[in-house]
């Protein structure tokens, strides 16, 4: 019997059709919904790869039910959605999508800093609404990017990319990290800030930290308080890392002026979120690396990834090293 593969949301038959040849596989087809719990548990007692995204709970009841299991390829370059120590008891690899997502992801994110301080989403619906009269002075002027202060918090791969961007800007460029950026540092001038000295200087604080157990609910009323009254928050990571109910109020009282989101604590959001009544919040729906190129390329590395742990080869993007010599 061929092993089995399951994919848990809507992929592209030419890219299945690379798994085909050599493993079973079946896929959740519905465009417009996850995959229910039950479906995915079920299916997972007997698949030997999961193709999985980013709102799937990949956790220790998974794998408990997962006697076949060898590896999980996340449609994702994060991966907080996935038990690592659960995965690492059983000795199931664990892939993502990092680097082939990067500079689209940057894209989105300077996009974002960019319609939020130029007020675009909101200017375009101006038009449409027919509310454009006339010409004036200051009709929905917004403030300027260039040779302003952008505060990086989290500069992985994408955070340097963004910096790259705002360097193109003439923007000085702060950053917070775990650890320092020598490269970003003499190419980019970049200058490593400790956290409340960027939450200060930052005319766009811009969140790209990984959701980890240190970085969950990190922006918080105090963090917004440092700020400057005029800075605008960008957050392109993970929705939890920021306690929405605090940055609401943080904009209705004008303590910042305004936000860029293209995450949320809980999503999808509906439309009656309270966020979405703000006019200075620019609100996406989780789509920093959504290019058709890019959403191709990640696609192919999951399926390159579940072709080789199938094949009893190393993968390509393994995210837990622990799972290296333990093989299944
Ligand atoms: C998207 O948020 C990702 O982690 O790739």
């Amino acid at each position: 019997m061929k092993p089995f593969v399951y994919i848990t949301r809507k992929i592209p038959s030419e890219i299945v059709e690379n798994l085909q040849s050599n493993f079973e596989v079946e896929m959740w087809e519905r465009e417009d919904s996850p995959v229910p719990r039950t479906i995915l548990l079920e299916k997972s007692k007997k698949a030997s790869a999961l193709f999985t995204v980013l709102s799937d709970n990949v956790d220790q009841e998974l794998f408990e039910v997962s006697s076949e299991l060898k590896v999980v390829a996340n449609m994702a370059v994060g991966f907080d959605n996935i038990d690592l120590n659960a995965a690492n008891e059983k000795g199931i690899a664990i892939c993502n999508t990092p680097d082939v997502l990067t500079e689209t992801t940057a894209d989105l994110t300077f996009a974002l800093l960019m319609a939020t301080a130029r007020r675009v989403v909101e200017a375009a619906q101006f038009v449409r609404e027919g509310e454009w009269k006339s010409w004036s002075p200051l009709l929905l002027a917004g403030t300027d990017i260039h040779h302003k202060t952008i505060g990086i918090v989290g500069m992985g791969s994408i955070g340097e990319a963004v910096a790259k961007r705002a360097k193109g800007f003439d923007m000085e460029i702060l950053y917070h990290n775990r650890s320092r950026k020598q490269k970003a540092e003499e190419e980019l001038g970049a200058v490593y800030t400790e956290l409340d000295e960027l939450l200060k200087r930052a005319d766009f604080v811009v969140c790209l930290a990984p959701l980890t157990a240190e970085t969950k609910g990190l922006f918080q009323k105090e963090q917004f308080r440092m700020m400057k009254k005029s800075a605008i928050f960008i957050n392109a990571a993970r929705g939890p890392i920021v306690n929405e109910e605090n940055l609401y109020e943080a904009l209705q009282n004008k303590e910042i002026a305004g936000a860029g989101l293209d995450v949320f604590d809980k999503e999808p959001i509906s439309a009656d979120h309270p966020l979405l009544t703000l006019k200075n919040v620019v609100a996406l729906p989780h789509i920093g690396s959504s290019s058709r190129e890019t959403r191709y390329n990640m696609m192919m590395l999951c399926v390159e990834n579940i072709n080789l742990i199938l094949n009893g080869d190393k993968p390509k993007t393994l995210v837990n090293k622990e799972w290296l010599g333990k093989e299944k």
